[in-house]
């Protein structure tokens, strides 16, 4: 399992199971002088927690974050950021009904196979546990892109027939105040929606079922040309940042139109003296960002652990049924996962951002004016 880093310049790896000691990362590549705010990396942890409202998993772990390399006097050396976090909520037994049985939708039969071993409770590195590192990471990211005023957010916008439909205004508004999103149970930004979205997940809790969700995300104020033609354009390396979070399985740009339906005349966006008239390219021309809003969705299934019966095979290959009694799940796991969407997104741009000062000879020329 040699593939636990993420990021080419800024490069995150992440390690640790869901009931092991702990999880942890190292961020390598941070630039030497970022301030560190540690009050960011806890915030956005606590979005991403368990047990915050019904409609998360249970599993309440305080994820008190150490740092444990990196930093002098709160600021970044340049030396490689090293984080943990220790598991303490840890519930073997809560997943005695999965031992020896593979759980439909999840990770247990590919890992088996593949590796010959599979830690059925919580689901090792199959677990979203993992993704609270990527949540600390991309608060460091995030930290890079405010230097240059790079701002980003993510939110829930579609669950069931709850929907958000956004534009440029409304982006714009969520940008000058993001707690629309973060005060609501589900950070659905609507008052009226979110609580329609609880109706229809609490319904759902009951009949020990899950459901998926639609995420949307936003960021702006980036500079003209993040991203590399031609395999590291920043759609492509979005699309595998987003397509590497647990249960996403769906990437799309911009607003998720039926482009087999839409005439080159309306889909292209016009350059007047003003500016691009429209934004249907979702802020990205040719892999490589044009100044303009970048966002798009991410699509999550629904989550696999359910209380209903279902049917499927154990380990000796015989037909049985499995019932999760208990277990703690989120009954839909693109609410916590938006946390991690925001995160990978920040990741992404602050790599593409570091990457790109050293594309022309001009900017490496004026660094080292002095000594030339
Ligand atoms: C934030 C977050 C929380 C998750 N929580 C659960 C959960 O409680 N139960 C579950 O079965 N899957 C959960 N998942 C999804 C599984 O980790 C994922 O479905 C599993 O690893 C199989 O991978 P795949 O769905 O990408 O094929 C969660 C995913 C995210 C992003």
């Amino acid at each position: 399992m040699s593939s636990n880093s993420f990021g080419k310049k800024l490069v995150m790896t992440t390690f640790g199971e869901s009931h092991g000691e702990m999880i942890g990362a190292i961020l390598d590549g941070v630039p030497s002088g970022l301030k560190i705010d540690r009050e960011l990396i806890s915030y956005r942890l606590s979005l991403r927690k368990g047990g915050r409202n019904s409609f998360v998993t249970p599993r309440n772990e305080d994820d008190e974050i150490e740092i444990i390399s990196g930093l002098k006097d709160e600021i970044a050396t340049g030396a490689p950021l090293a984080f943990i976090i220790k598991n303490k909520n840890i519930k073997k037994r809560d997943y005695q009904d999965l031992v020896g049985k593979f759980r439909p939708g999840h990770a247990h039969y590919t890992y088996l196979k593949k590796y010959g071993l599979f830690e059925e409770s919580g689901g090792g590195r199959a677990s979203a546990r993992e993704t609270a590192m990527r949540v600390a990471c991309g608060a460091v990211a995030e930290m890079i892109l405010r230097e240059v005023g790079i701002q980003s957010i993510s939110f829930v916008s579609k669950i069931k027939d709850v929907v958000i439909d956004s534009c440029d205004d409304f982006f714009k508004t969520l940008f000058c105040e993001p707690t629309l999103i973060t005060d609501k149970s589900l950070f659905i930004p609507d008052e009226e929606k979110n609580a329609r979205a609880e109706n229809i997940l609490d319904g759902l809790i009951k009949q020990g079922d899950s459901l998926g969700g639609r995420i949307t995300f936003c960021a702006q104020f980036l500079p003209v040309g993040l991203g590399d033609p031609v395999y590291e354009k920043i759609s492509a390396n979005l699309a595998k940042a987003m397509m590497s979070i647990p249960a996403v399985r769906g990437f799309e740009l911009g607003n998720g139109e039926d482009l087999s339906e839409i005439h080159g005349s309306q889909f292209n966006d016009e350059m007047t003296l003003d500016g691009f008239s429209s934004n249907h390219s979702a802020g990205i021309l040719g892999g490589i960002t044009n100044g303009e809003l970048l966002y798009g969705h991410v699509h999550f299934k629904p989550t696999s652990s359910i209380r209903k019966k279902q049917k499927t095979l154990n380990a000796e290959g015989k037909e049985v049924e499995l019932e999760m009694k208990k277990g703690r799940h989120d009954p839909c796991v693109a609410i916590r996962g938006s946390v991690v969407v925001k995160a990978m997104l920040d990741l992404t741009l602050a790599d593409a951002l570091l990457i790109n000062m050293s594309t022309r000879l001009d900017d490496l020329k004026k660094k080292y004016e002095r000594i030339i």
